[in-house]
């Protein structure tokens, strides 16, 4: 059985308090919450903070991008080994939003999922493509290359630290979502790859979770799919009871 992981990309938003004041609510609505992994995504600024407020709770830290060197002259980043320092335990990768503004690459994904691993984190690593590839008749190869160039190189035992997030570009922040069947469509196909490059077992237990979009509204229809494992949601994270509701489909 793979434990569902609901995680909040709280992205370019918040300021500390206001940061502290969205965890501390989630950490009382959410505290009977035990079946699911629960994970918060905030600025790098706010990190420290919400790793303190959340200690002793079922909820888990996430960044929402690092470099993957350990340390040395490259201004403006930050390590896997400093988010480790802090209780970081999920660091999103290959975000679109990252993709696209800010060219990060699959051959840069791969190093960081790499560098993350080495330092005993673990990679939330999105894949998806645009609306222009989906109505090219694209999607499949899109995805499939992803996963293929972003996991090059990691070995087996590796992936039960790994997740990864399907997020259709045009489905993200615009109110869109994947049909719950499409979603799980491709979600499969991402499973079928990862048992090509690897086998039956690792696919299995390996989890994918579903992004764009995702609503109390729609999260019990996508959850309940049979390869969806969860849900990176950005919009409906910066709020308490909207994110509490998606947590407990
Ligand atoms: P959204 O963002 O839920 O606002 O569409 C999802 C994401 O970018 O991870």
């Amino acid at each position: 059985m793979r434990t569902p992981i609901i995680a909040g990309n709280w992205k370019m938003n918040k300021t500390v308090d206001e940061a502290l004041d969205l965890v501390r609510k989630l950490k009382e609505s959410l505290k009977d919450v035990k079946d699911r992994e629960i994970v918060v995504c905030p600025s790098f600024v706010a990190l420290y903070a919400v790793a303190k407020e959340i200690e002793g709770s079922n909820i888990k830290l996430g960044a929402q991008n690092c470099y993957y060197e350990d340390n040395g002259a490259y201004t403006g980043e930050v390590s896997p080994v400093m988010l480790k320092d802090i209780g970081v335990e999920y660091v999103v990768i290959g975000h679109s939003e990252r993709r696209s503004y800010f060219a990060e690459s699959d051959d840069l994904v791969n190093k960081k999922a790499k560098a993350l691993l080495k330092k005993g984190l673990k990679p939330i690593i999105c894949v998806g493509e645009s609306l222009e590839q989906r109505e090219a008749g694209e999607t499949e190869n899109i995805v499939r290359k992803q996963v293929f160039r972003d996991l090059d190189g990691i070995e087996p035992y590796q992936l039960n630290d790994v997740v990864i997030a399907y997020e259709p570009i045009w489905a993200i922040g615009t109110g869109k979502t994947a049909t719950s069947e499409e979603a799980n469509r491709v979600i499969s196909l991402i499973r079928d790859t990862i048992k090509e490059m690897y086998s039956e077992k690792e696919a299995s237990v390996l989890r994918i979770q579903y992004g764009g979009s995702v609503k109390p509204e729609n999260a019990t229809e996508l959850m309940t799919q049979s390869e969806i494992d969860g849900a990176l949601v950005g919009g409906a994270s910066l709020d308490a009871e909207a994110f509490e509701a998606i947590v407990k489909f």
